[in-house]
């Protein structure tokens, strides 16, 4: 090795059954691309290269001739003087899932409005409120705090890729400190300002939605990537929320919005238009929904959890997937509506609820959490992306939803480094 860095390696080898996400001729699982009997390369925090395991030994030694003739250097002895061998015998590996949708900044719960729902309570939008107030009266310590929990909650789970929502906040100030403190913890940060009329402008929403796309905006945007808008019924009307989404993309920000929600409406029409990287939840869909999405580049992402906990019908991914929408899965990590941060529950609800297979639920919460965000460096194990991999304690991705409520995930590693371990 040349004088410098020093080159991190390690080798993941006696994987049983490898999801790269990559389809190729001679791989299995459709877009899953499974490699039987596979190794993984990672250098400095990236994938290097992804093969067979009888292949490892032969692909580093020809790889470090090639690189000891470039450097000048004495020929290396052995391949694996300098590479960290881990052999994960004959167990699964999948890429690190992708949350592409969490609302993890916020103060206090609301187990008991959960229990009343189980009594058989409706869920409505307008119990957002009450987390706006324990939000407010918490300190940024207090959420940091939090925040740190859910982090290492949703690392234990699998997931090395997160979004966080405001949304909780509603002031100028309360939101500016809740995308704040959400970029201390991810790069996925989303202005969502217009989640409800906060109590204050109950009766004057239009210039709630002012306050929104002026000193909000201006204050939460230097520290977003995107902005989110929740169009429904009882948060915000079609028009409000394309004001506030065009207000955000003309500085810069991505749009994503949730939609479809409680009942048919114009979320999923408005964020094709003005092509949003994905429109969540999509629980009631016309037909003209779905060919729209369809026909664009924006991503569905379904909220498994939101309906278990909502008692409300599950989406039917089976007929987007079967019109040729791109289908992500998400947890909708919040107090109100989704009080789970496990992408793994998130699957084995999917399989048995929502029409999907195993190998698809596992696409969607990883590739398909990826292409939500707009990210390729994530979501898959290729050369070149980021070394965000997950060792299942089990033979095979089906394992996820076959065995619901098990912790099936026994490490994980981000960037190449090793941060669950079970
Ligand atoms: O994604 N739908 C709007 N917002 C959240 C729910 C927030 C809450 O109930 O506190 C959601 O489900
Ligand atoms: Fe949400």
């Amino acid at each position: 090795m040349s004088d410098g860095a020093v080159t991190e390696r390690m080798l993941l080898t006696g994987i049983g059954e490898l999801v790269t996400n990559e389809p190729a001729p001679d791989r299995e699982g459709g877009p899953l691309g499974i490699v039987r009997d596979a190794a993984v390369l990672v250098e400095d925090g990236r994938i290097a290269w992804v093969g067979r395991g009888t292949h490892a030994s032969e692909h580093l030694a020809r790889r470090d001739e090639r690189e000891d003739r470039r450097e000048g250097d004495e020929h290396r002895t052995l391949w694996d003087a300098d590479v960290e061998v881990v052999d994960v015998g004959g167990r699964a590996v999948i890429p690190g899932f992708v949350d592409s949708h969490t609302h993890l900044v916020f103060g206090g719960d609301r187990a008991e409005e959960f229990a009343a729902r189980m009594a058989g309570r409706r869920y409505e939008a307008g119990g957002i409120r009450s987390t706006v107030a324990a939000t407010r009266a918490a300190s940024d310590d207090e959420l940091r705090a939090r925040l740190a929990a859910f982090v290492a909650e949703l690392h234990d789970q699998g997931t090395t890729t997160f979004e966080v929502k405001s949304g909780y906040g509603l002031s100028v100030a309360d939101e500016e400190r809740l995308v704040r403190l959400a970029g201390e913890v991810t790069d996925e940060v989303t202005f969502l300002g217009a989640h409800v009329v906060p109590a204050e402008y109950a009766d004057a929403p239009d210039a709630y939605v002012e306050l929104v796309v002026g000193e909000m905006l201006a204050a939460c945007a230097p520290h977003a990537r995107w902005i989110d808008a929740f169009c429904e019924r009882g948060a915000f009307t079609p028009e409000q929320s394309r004001r506030v989404l065009d207000a955000g993309a003309a500085l810069g920000l991505g749009i994503r919005v949730h939609g479809n929600q409680l009942g048919e409406g114009d979320g999923v029409r408005l964020a094709v238009e003005l092509g949003a990287a994905s429109v969540d939840h999509c629980t009631y869909l016309s037909e003209a929904d779905v060919a729209a999405l369809a026909a664009s580049d924006t991503v569905a992402t379904l909220l498994p959890g939101v309906e278990f906990s909502t008692r409300q019908p599950y989406p039917d991914a089976r007929r987007l997937i079967d019109a040729g929408v791109t289908v992500a899965l998400a947890s909708d990590c919040n107090p109100g509506s989704s009080f789970t941060s496990s992408m793994p529950f998130c699957i084995a609800v999917a399989v048995r609820d929502m029409g999907m297979t195993p190998a698809e639920t596992v696409w969607a919460s990883t590739a398909g959490g990826a292409a939500a965000l707009r990210r390729t460096d994530v979501g898959a194990i290729r050369p070149g992306a980021r070394a965000d991999l997950v060792l299942l304690d089990a033979p095979s991705h089906v394992h996820l939803a076959y065995r619901p409520g098990v912790p099936l995930v026994a490490r994980v590693w981000k960037d190449g480094a090793l941060i669950t371990e079970r």
